[in-house]
């Protein structure tokens, strides 16, 4: 399928993210014919390679695009449409506007999606200088990538500052995650099966677990981790996104303002955060030295290279509630860290018991009912049930999956897919202001007491499931984490 032609601006074009993400995407898109020939990339960049187009990205790619293979004859035609452009950033007289300038305007009608691949204190000032040059025009669109702040407050500032020249209409805040293939299947299967909408409650589900685990650590990107934390790489943004996709009441339309306005509604539910909740029902840990596939490996200050101890969550557990009628005492667990022993992510629905034991001769009935959405390594829905064990006789029972593998091999990419949604406008990927704002001020509600409290992350091996205390905590409620194999 081939998408209309779209001119995008890559602010940051030579920086991490582009080199590692948005080009890699950019090119699968343009192989599959997801993007097409006439559309237009642009880097921008301090300086220019000494390397023709072609040939950097060729380096760029490292001989291979891990979704879709290097082919040379495509990476020929794809390095056509990039053009690497030397631009100071924040100097609207600099000589690369004119020319961003004068080359945009060859195409008025076409979309244009400016794509700020950069720190967000540099955002104004491009915002300011693409205004300047009547780069935010309707059809122009600007795409802001995380960190948006550091708090509510700066959140606060980058979004009045980036409202100064672009609308909300033309404003489209990236959470990656939201482009995963998973959430689409996740869409799908709450909105368009009545089976599910009908359990969908607290009369229902026992509870819900949301899990983002990663096995690597920081070792090169303490530059940006140290003072952020998981709480604000991953809490504010992926987890409360993927707990308002689940929980939201179903929009009546599935577009931007839609989903947007119901996800918000669960965001303004969320329980409220006190001294109380934060000491029992959030748990923050940091890694120490330890051992991955029977690899040694540091402490999380090794891997960012610290003279002083450092004070910065690399892990993150959290149980709250989302206080509306649908979920009234049905809690939401939330987990992620760096360091765990596996890579997974995922959301799992326990159901309740039944409320009744028809055959008291029925042994084995141990297991909930379990709803399993695996949004990685593999997309992947499972429904586990318990049947009849036929070989341990007529009495016994035993947990059975119902497996719906939904991997696409086609499927796009997050950053292919959020690109191409930016390029016909289309808003329901995307975060608003609202939800980005209702997000902080619950995460800063929970760091402004860790901070109160002085209290430190408590200590977790590398290549464990995190601090005894997130487990306990589990134990506590009689339940215990869902994992990746369990
Ligand atoms: C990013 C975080 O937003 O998401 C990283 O900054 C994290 O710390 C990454 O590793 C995880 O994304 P994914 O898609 O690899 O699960």
């Amino acid at each position: 399928m081939t998408d209309d032609a779209f001119d995008l601006v890559i602010f940051g074009g030579r920086g991490d993210l582009s080199c590692k993400k948005l080009l890699p995407a950019l090119y699968s898109g343009f192989r599959a014919g997801s993007i097409c020939k006439e559309s237009r990339i642009y880097l921008t960049t301090r300086s220019k390679p000494s390397e023709d187009t072609r040939t950097w990205l060729g380096e760029v790619f490292g001989g291979n695009v891990p979704s879709c293979g290097l082919d040379d004859a495509v990476l020929s035609a794809f390095a056509e449409i990039v053009t690497i452009l030397p631009l100071g950033l924040t100097d609207p007289d600099h000589i690369g506007w004119a020319a961003l300038q004068k080359d945009i305007e060859v195409q008025q009608s076409r979309p244009v999606i400016h794509f700020l691949a950069i720190p967000p204190k540099l955002f104004t000032g491009v915002c300011a200088a693409l205004s300047h040059h009547g780069l935010n025009s309707d059809q122009c669109r600007v795409v802001l990538e995380k960190p948006l702040g550091h708090d509510l407050e700066s959140a606060q500032e980058i979004n009045t500052q980036v409202a100064e020249y672009f609308t909300e209409k033309q404003t489209f805040r990236i959470d990656h995650y939201l482009g995963k293939e998973a959430v689409q299947n996740l869409l799908a299967l709450r909105f368009s099966n009545i089976l599910f909408e009908k359990l969908w409650n607290s009369e229902t589900i026992d509870h819900i677990q949301i899990t983002i685990a990663e096995d690597l650590g920081l070792v090169g990107r303490g530059g940006y981790y140290e003072g952020v934390g998981a709480m604000r790489d991953m809490v504010q943004n992926h987890l409360l996104q993927l707990l308002c996709l689940v929980a939201m009441e179903p929009p009546a339309n599935l577009d931007g303002d839609g989903i947007r306005e119901e996800k918000l509604k669960v965001l303004k539910a969320l329980q409220g955060i006190t001294p109380e909740i934060v000491k029992n029902q959030v748990v923050r840990g940091q890694y120490t030295a330890g051992a991955m596939g029977g690899e040694a490996v540091g402490s999380y200050n090794d891997d960012v290279d610290l003279d002083v101890d450092s004070t910065t969550e690399t892990y993150v557990a959290i149980k709250t509630f989302v206080e509306n009628w649908r979920w009234a005492g049905v809690p939401f667990y939330l987990r992620t860290g760096k360091r765990l022993p596996d890579r997974f992510a995922d959301i799992m629905i326990q159901f309740k018991d039944v409320p009744h034991n028809s055959n008291k001769n029925w042994h084995d009935r141990s297991e909930p009912n379990r709803f399993i959405i695996r949004l990685q390594p593999e997309d992947h829905l499972a429904l586990r049930m318990m049947v009849k064990n036929h070989a341990q006789g007529e009495d016994a029972l035993k947990e059975e999956e119902l497996n719906l593998d939904v991997t696409d091999p086609n499927r796009l990419g997050p950053y292919l897919r959020l690109i191409l949604a930016a390029s016909k406008g289309d808003q329901s990927l995307f975060v608003h202001r609202d939800e980005v704002e209702y997000a902080w001020r619950w995460v800063d509600g929970i760091i402004a007491e860790w901070e109160a409290s002085g209290t430190k992350p408590l200590p977790y091996t590398a290549g464990t499931w995190g601090p005894y205390e997130a487990h306990s905590m589990m134990n506590n409620d009689g339940r215990k984490w869902f994992g990746l194999n369990s």
